[in-house]
């Protein structure tokens, strides 16, 4: 298998998602996170399994004192170029959790990138110091070439995509993904399930990112309740339909609570407008889950959102059982702390941890 310094950028850059997958994963293990599609079903069962075995052994002060000390002597950048609150924190606690310390960079405009600095060689500064890269960007493919750049330097660090553009979200589909575990864990899995994503579709990378990593599962149907302008692209759906994946598009939010065993809502995206106001013309007010669909949802189901939430879902419905983006939003730490681990080789101590430690239930 090649890895990403023994191919040159252009031909990196020419592969298919499929072959970029398979290179970003040497030894079958998580480098540099750029993508949903280089997990497959076996890490993501391996991710969901760790985290929890971490969310357990943190409950106490001897087992958090041990996740501490397995990476106190490493650091971690967090170079955030667009706004975002769950994601930087949750990714500071899952490195707090482990040792890490912090570094970051929010704002351009106080580093030397506002001195004509190129983000190239800001990476590359920051991989002089830490010995991880978090980054959110508004471009699409920044984090593929920085990682591409890094692994052909002498001091190569992973880069972990935290949100690239209107792209891809790849942690956060792994978040969402453990949510989706964690909920129909006594009711077979995820395979088999039926699952709604609502809202500005066509812009989203939350769900462009989760929509990937279900087509690991087998028999779910995937629909797309959207408005017209906002539908999911015909990039996601070729990607579903070479995947054999049922999936249905539609514009009846309403129709399609009674069936779904989840419902992913999600904002209007209107930063990616190319003039202010434009998808205010959109009229989205009949996709936001409100206390009277409580009734036509299944007793089973889940209700998620990725946040920030404007009116898409009504405070009133927080307190029903079946809302669970609260605890998705936790969910976030655990596995991000999860795939930290793993990327850095520390996921077999903390499963001999845990079994030696943590008695079953
Ligand atoms: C999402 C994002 O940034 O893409 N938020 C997040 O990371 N939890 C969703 C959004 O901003 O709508």
């Amino acid at each position: 298998m090649r890895t990403l310094d023994q191919i040159s950028w252009e031909n990196f850059s020419a592969l298919s998602l499929g072959e970029k997958a398979t290179a970003l994963m040497p030894d079958d293990r998580p480098y540099h996170v750029l993508l949903a599609q280089q997990f497959q079903r076996r890490h993501l069962d391996a991710l969901g399994d760790l985290a929890t075995r971490i969310r357990f052994i943190a409950k106490n002060r001897e087992g958090m004192a041990f996740l501490h000390s397995l990476m106190a002597y490493r650091r971690a950048m967090l170079y955030f170029s667009q706004p975002s609150s769950r994601t930087f924190l949750s990714f500071c606690a899952a490195c707090e959790i482990l040792g890490l310390a912090i570094g970051e960079v929010r704002d351009t405009s106080t580093s030397s990138e506002l001195k004509g600095e190129t983000q190239e060689d800001s990476v590359r500064t920051f991989s002089s110091y830490f010995d991880l890269i978090v980054m959110r960007t508004k471009e699409a493919g920044l984090a593929e070439r920085m990682s591409w750049v890094l692994s052909n330097t002498d001091r190569p660090i992973p880069i972990i995509n935290a949100g690239s553009g209107r792209d891809q979200h790849p942690t956060q589909a792994l978040l969402d993904i453990y949510t989706l575990q964690r909920s129909f864990a006594a009711r077979g899995g995820i395979d088999g399930k039926r699952i709604v994503f609502v809202g500005d579709l066509q812009r989203g990378r939350t769900v462009r990112s989760l929509a990937a990593l279900l087509t690991n599962y087998r028999d779910v149907t995937q629909c797309f309740c959207a408005p017209p302008p906002f539908q999911i692209q015909s990039d996601i759906l070729s990607m579903l339909d070479a995947a054999g994946v049922r999936y249905e598009v539609s514009a009846d939010f309403t129709g399609m609570i009674p069936g779904a065993d989840a419902i992913y809502m999600t904002r209007v995206q209107d930063e990616w407008d190319s003039q202010i106001g434009d998808s205010a013309r959109v009229d989205v007010s009949q996709y936001c889950f409100r206390v009277e669909h409580l009734s036509l949802l299944k007793p089973t189901a889940v209700l998620m959102h990725p946040f920030p939430r404007r009116n898409e879902i009504s405070p009133d419905v927080d307190r029903d059982p079946r809302a669970k983006y609260w605890r998705q939003m936790r969910n976030g730490m655990w596995i991000r702390a999860a795939l930290i681990a793993t990327i850095f080789g520390h996921d077999q101590a903390i499963r001999e941890y845990h079994e030696k430690n943590i008695p079953v239930a």
